[in-house]
């Protein structure tokens, strides 16, 4: 079978991740283009690449008409134009998340992909991670009974990464850590737990010069009666993990945590990992049930968007359950704004 052709949209902190999934990937995808207006960066993420034909280009539209798929890794504000664009010259798009900053933006970029019937795939990448995934079969296999409340954190220190520009203004982040970051928990809380009954949200300004909120805290009722609730910070002060989520079942607490051994937004893809899974049951020591070194790993992502453009079958991320996921988040800020509470 050819390999998929494929360009990158945007070069700056999250593409060497994806760089280096292509470059795994490389039987069956090639780059053909990378494309960023700032060049150096560009020829930054060439460079990490496999292979020493890949074109740099200041404008993507320029390489629209000779590849199959494009990854899309720009500020959030670009999300729709460029899917747009991409979809219209009849690409499958693998766009990072967030979706979009509004529904009617989302529902624009689904239709065109229908209209179009291209692969669109939203990048949240926490589903797709082994340890996550094995996190919510050790749930499902009711080993430990029925599931009742999770409850996620994300301790970033983000000093060093949102010191301006688009990071730091509502209208081209789409709002504040909880818009822009938290999804990544609730993705992973909604595919445990399925749809939301209600949500309702707090924010805070803890120090970084963001126009919207760098800390958040939601609460969230499943249909299925499960109970949630997401924490989050991009100024915490001394990071002791990345994530965690416990999973609270009638004879066990599962926990799922994830650290970086070192800075992640300083160090990137260099960084070090320990993801590990624990069982706490009543009575008994808890027993570590995973330990690997599985990080910001986009590999099997990547690898399930190249299958989805190769079967024709639906992303488990598309356009749908990424416009929920907005959803959820924008009830959020409107429960937070009517309460005053943001
Ligand atoms: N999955 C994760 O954990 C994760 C982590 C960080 C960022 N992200 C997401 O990745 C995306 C990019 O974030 P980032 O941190 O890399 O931001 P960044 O600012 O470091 O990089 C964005 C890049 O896009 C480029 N760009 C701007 N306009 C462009 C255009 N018209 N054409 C091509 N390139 C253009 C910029 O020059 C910049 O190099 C966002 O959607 C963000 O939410 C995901």
């Amino acid at each position: 079978m050819s390999k998929l052709q494929l360009g990158i949209i945007g070069c700056g902190w999250i593409a060497p991740f994806h760089a280096e999934a292509l470059n795994r990937l490389c039987d069956r995808v090639k780059v053909k283009w990378v494309a960023d207006p700032i060049e150096e960066r560009a020829e930054r993420i060439a460079a990490a690449l496999d292979g020493d034909d890949i074109d740099v280009l200041l404008d993507y539209r320029a390489g629209l008409g000779g590849v199959d798929a494009v990854s899309i890794l720009v500020p959030h504000h670009l999300h729709h134009p460029i899917t747009l664009d991409a979809l219209r010259a009849g690409c499958h798009v693998l766009l990072e998340k967030p979706f979009a900053l509004t529904l009617d933006e989302a529902d624009a970029m689904i239709a065109e992909a229908r209209a179009q019937e291209k692969t669109l795939m939203v990048a949240y990448p926490h589903r797709y991670r082994k340890s996550t995934q094995a996190f919510k079969r050790v749930i499902e296999s009711g080993d430990y009974g029925r599931l009742f409340m999770l409850d996620a954190f994300m301790d970033e220190d983000n000093r060093e990464y949102v010191t301006g520009g688009w990071f730091v203004k509502k209208a081209t982040l789409g709002g504040g850590v909880f818009f822009s970051a938290s999804a990544h928990m609730l993705d992973v809380m909604l595919w445990i737990a399925g749809d939301v009954q209600s949500v309702s949200m707090v924010g805070t300004q803890a120090g970084l010069p963001m126009e919207g909120e760098d800390t958040a805290i939601s609460i969230i009722k499943f249909k299925n009666g499960v109970v949630g609730s997401t924490r989050h910070t991009w100024f915490s002060p001394k990071p002791d993990r990345w994530y965690s989520m416990r999973a609270f079942c009638e004879r066990a607490v599962v926990c799922l945590t994830v650290h970086p051994l070192g800075n992640l937004a300083v160090e990137g893809r260099r960084c070090a990992w320990s993801s590990r899974i624990t069982v706490a049951e009543t009575g008994a020591e808890e027993k570590v049930l995973l330990d690997s070194d599985e990080g910001l790993d986009l590999t099997e992502e990547t690898r399930h968007f190249l299958d989805c453009v190769e079967s024709g079958a639906r992303p488990q991320t598309d356009g749908h359950v990424a416009r929920q996921l907005m959803q959820v988040a924008l009830d959020a800020y409107r429960d937070a704004e009517a309460k005053g509470a943001n």
